[in-house]
């Protein structure tokens, strides 16, 4: 068993074949936790598997699985919380999103954002949140990002799933108040991850100094649960993005927040690959 202040207990990471996801499988299992790793590319959370049950001692379980399949989401509770093995921590991580206008994209493109970053997050924490309840203790951590905070034209349908992923999170940890579960949206900025690839945006020169690594992005997310932050803002480049964000009359949002995005990165020449997998 791991040594800290998550020895004995078993967190669920979905999207932990890379990026943020892999980076909060580390942070979690430095922490002491037993881990259920869960994405669609089963050799690479096996690898990751290896390395964190050597280097610390904690339990590492594999759990192939593409979630934007509801049964599939069924199968991991009944592979987890069903069979014996209690989910104390879910990580509703795996996302994607793809850099396009509205009218640009198929409507495959645009349900697979919905499905995965949006309706797959819900039905999963509907599952484990009533199995933390009835133990009385619990946290949920869902990723969203600080797109949850701005209406940004070309991603439309990511940013939109976004401010729901946060508001979701929001009410759903005050409707927790007095059950021993506690949920936390993270909200990351630019983060170096493959998502940029997979959105099918290309980094313009320079603008990678502004990009967070995802061990930063996940240091701070365990850190601020651990606290029991409702929300956090991840990196003060970030918490003065969104405080602008706030303060601006709603109809400058949009414009903004393209000519943010539009500074750092543009348009690659590839499809959005993540949805098909
Ligand atoms: N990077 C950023 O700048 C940034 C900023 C704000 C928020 N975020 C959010 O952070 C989260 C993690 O993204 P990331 O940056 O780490 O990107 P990433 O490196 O592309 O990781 C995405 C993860 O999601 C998994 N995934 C994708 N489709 C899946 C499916 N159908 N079923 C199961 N797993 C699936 C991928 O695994 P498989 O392909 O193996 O299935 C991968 O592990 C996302 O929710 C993203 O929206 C990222």
């Amino acid at each position: 068993m791991g040594k800290g202040k998550l020895s004995g207990q078993r967190a669920l990471v979905t999207g932990a074949s890379s990026g943020i996801g892999a980076e909060l499988a580390r942070e979690l299992a430095r922490h002491g936790a037993d881990l259920v790793l869960v994405a669609r590319r089963k050799e690479r959370l096996e690898a990751l598997a290896e390395e964190l049950s050597t280097a610390h001692g904690v339990d590492v379980a594999v759990e192939a699985a593409d979630l934007m399949d509801a049964d599939a989401r069924a199968r991991l509770f009944a592979a987890t919380e069903q069979a014996g093995r209690p989910v104390d921590v879910l990580v509703n991580n795996a996302g994607f999103g793809a850099y396009e206008a509205v009218l640009g994209s198929t409507w495959e493109e645009l349900d697979g954002m919905l499905e995965l970053n949006v309706r797959a997050l819900t039905h999963l924490t509907r599952l484990f949140a009533e199995a933390m309840v009835a133990r009385g203790r619990g946290r949920i951590m869902n990723i969203a990002s600080t797109g949850a905070y701005m209406a940004c034209p070309d991603f439309a349908v990511y940013t939109a799933g976004k401010a729901y992923v946060r508001n979701f999170t929001e009410a759903l940890d005050f409707e927790l108040k007095g059950s021993g579960v506690r949920a936390i949206a993270i909200c990351p900025g630019g983060t170096r991850t493959e998502f940029l690839e997979h959105a099918n945006q290309v980094l313009k020169p320079g603008s990678s100094l502004a990009m967070m690594s995802a061990s930063r992005c996940a240091r701070i997310s365990v850190k601020k649960m651990l606290r029991g932050r409702r929300t956090v803002v991840t990196g003060w480049l970030n918490v003065l993005a969104v405080t602008v964000m706030r303060f601006l009359p709603r109809c400058m949002i949009p414009w903004l927040a393209n000519a943010l995005m539009k500074s750092g990165v543009e348009k690659g020449t590839k499809q959005v690959t993540a949805a098909a997998g």
